[in-house]
């Protein structure tokens, strides 16, 4: 998820350019870049790795002046993030700039096409063939840019929203979109003068006008200085007219996409982020998976005697659940580690060992140390990270993203469901490749992944009432969080998202054990969530939840839809749609993070920045 902004008009662009990016540094921020027409006809560009600060730095003033420019915070999908790859993107002969979000899917090939033309590369980005394409396709059709990139895009698969500046005609910006988001800014300066600005999202707008147009897929916008109007065109060649809209929302609404937080965003983000997640890894015709890791380091992973996955928190909860899936459907054993503790004993490692770190951020130190402890003990290393170019992506000798988007809530939502998605396309590849798994098996667990972000929809659709439910929990000094095999690292997920936004304290339990000592705690005032889906171990889960009840204890439960035993045994019932086992955690974890976040709101928590804590955990 990258941002952009872009501005035509009287004003000076660049404070407009600057500021909109700050404003835009939630949807991404390893790198940022502007382009400017100058008075003088020139076009620049400036690239920073980091921060928009670090952009700021770099900036020459001559350079920056004028009226017309384009900008851009990025978020790493092809490519580290290093000034290179950053945008803008020039064409080979400088007389275009590019800023790109999205994924050009059909990008290699579209780069082959032109590099037998005669073009070449300099960075690593999809963008750059986009801008390269685009250039081509102008002079190869001797077309303006307009109706170029129009043609060109016809060519591309996937999706964009770009924003284009020509150095020959100074007074123009062309964009498109398709599948990512792109919003127009219809202003008037203070004389008089029309102007028009290019997000994202509205949150570089809104300080300058609420009359907004929001470009359509597969459309494209010609803007024009002086020009009263975008002329739009779609991919049909057929011509638009503008539909204004007012904008309603405040900048701190329109940042968080209308939530009150990220966090609550984020957990409504997590069907499209899975889509995303799987994209390009499952391959619906040949019923395959693939990651590039798997296919690259295949002997590896075919020889592995054992895999020794290492985390912390939530990320460690995610590779319980890989442990689970990877044993069961690729039959290697697997061990779990706390990354803190893993780097300080003296852990056995073989040279046929693969030690996988779970990370959101790629940065938690003690995650980071443990690998670099297992590589001195000549392990291969694989990463799973959220972060593009993280300090552990970069520590690993291969691995795959979660490409789950920007995580910005402290507690981790979309990033935990992403890391379970990529452990079980992880585990299907290598089952693939072992064929440990029958095939109808395997394309029967292809297809019931594929279903999960619908389902996930459907989950958060089904439980819109747990803010109320959440008032009458507020008052809880404990909780506890019960369940089985794949279930189990949920009651611990469950415990965590409470305990660390609403300060409640809670644990998590395997459901059994809890008569081993925790059964003591229960009374009349101890709320004890139960995993139930009709799936597995449902009968001996059913006697669990009897065992409580018989103490009094208020039984909340998640349920599969339809259920009726475990539903009329519970005081309040969550409920899912029907999967797999081993996918149930990613349903059954949406309602648990639902009630963590209401009862931490209704406690007046600040869910998004919880004291004490960090989104990254840099120190050990
Ligand atoms: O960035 P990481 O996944 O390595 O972070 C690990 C933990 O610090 C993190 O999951 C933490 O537990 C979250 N705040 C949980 O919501």
């Amino acid at each position: 998820m990258c941002g952009i902004v872009g501005y035509i008009g009287e004003q000076q662009a660049y404070p407009v350019l600057i500021k909109g990016l700050h404003r835009l540094e939630y949807r991404g921020y390893d790198s940022a870049g502007v382009s400017m027409i100058t008075p003088q006809g020139d076009l620049h560009v400036y690239k920073a790795t980091g921060k928009v600060s670090a952009l700021e730095e770099k900036c020459a003033p001559e350079d920056t002046t004028g009226t017309i420019g384009i900008a851009h915070t990025r978020w790493a999908t092809h490519g580290e993030p290093n000034t290179v790859n950053a945008h803008p993107h020039r064409s080979e002969s400088g007389n275009l700039s590019l800023v790109h979000n999205g994924i050009i899917e059909n990008y290699k090939t579209l780069r082959a096409m032109l590099e037998k033309k005669g073009y070449s590369f300099s960075s690593e980005t999809d963008t750059e063939v986009l801008v390269q394409l685009i250039e081509f396709t102008q002079k190869n059709e001797k077309c303006d840019l307009f109706t170029a990139v129009q043609r060109a895009l016809k060519n591309v698969v996937g999706a964009y929203a770009i924003a284009i500046l020509e150095k020959e005609h100074p007074d123009r910006i062309v964009c498109a979109r398709k599948g990512s988001p792109l919003v127009i800014g219809v202003g008037t300066d203070a004389r008089g003068h029309r102007e028009f600005y290019i997000g994202s999202d509205a949150t570089p707008i809104i300080e300058y006008t609420n009359q907004v147009i929001y470009l359509k897929d597969e459309e494209i916008a010609l803007m024009t200085r002086n020009s009263d109007l975008p002329e739009i065109i779609n991919l049909a060649n057929v011509h638009q007219t503008p539909e204004m809209h007012t904008l309603q929302l405040s900048l701190d609404e329109l940042e968080k996409g209308g939530y009150p937080h990220f966090m609550l965003k984020e957990i409504w983000e997590q069907p499209n982020a899975l889509r995303t997640c799987i994209q390009g890894r499952v391959h619906v015709q040949a019923k395959d998976v693939r990651l590039s890791g798997i296919v690259e380091h295949r002997e590896k992973f075919l020889n592995a005697r054992r895999i020794i996955i290492c985390a912390c928190g939530t990320s460690w909860h995610s590779a319980l659940i890989g442990k689970y899936f990877i044993e069961e459907a690729a039959q290697i054993p697997v061990e779990v580690e706390y990354a803190s503790e893993f780097r300080y004993r003296n852990p056995v490692i073989y040279p046929d060992d693969i030690v996988i770190a779970v990370s959101q951020s790629g940065e938690t130190a003690d995650t980071l140390a443990a690998i670099q402890l297992a590589e001195q003990k000549g392990a291969f290393l694989y990463g799973i990270c959220n972060v593009i170019g993280s300090s552990i992506a970069r520590a690993t000798h291969s691995g795959t993203y979660i490409h789950v988007g920007p995580e910005i809530g402290v507690a981790s939502t979309k990033a935990f469901t992403g890391q379970v998605v990529t452990l079980c396309l992880l585990g299907l590849a290598i089952a693939k490749e072992k064929h440990t798994l029958s095939d109808e098996m395997f394309h029967l667990l292809v297809d019931e992944l594929q279903s999960i972000p619908d389902k996930i929809q459907w989950t958060l659709e089904h439980n819109q009432n747990i803010d109320q439910f959440a008032q009458m929990f507020t008052y809880c000094r404990n909780f506890l969080f019960l369940g089985r095999g794949y279930n189990y690292p949920v009651a611990l997920e469950g415990a965590l998202k409470l305990k660390e936004i609403s300060y409640i304290h809670a644990e998590g339990y395997p459901a059994a054990e809890m008569k081993h000592g925790p059964i003591a705690l229960v009374d009349g005032e101890m709320p004890c969530v139960f995993i139930a889906p009709k799936r597995g171990m449902y009968d001996k889960v059913v006697s669990n939840i009897q065992e409580i009840k018989s103490r009094k204890g208020k039984i909340i439960s998640v349920v599969t839809e339809g259920d009726k035993t475990v539903s009329d045994m519970s005081d309040y019932t969550f409920v899912i749609p029907d999967t797999r086992d081993c996918f149930v955690p990613l349903l059954a974890v949406v309602p648990l993070q639902l009630l963590s976040y209401y009862v931490a709101t209704a406690k007046g928590r600040n869910v998004d920045q919880p004291r004490n804590l960090a989104k990254s955990v840099t120190v050990e």
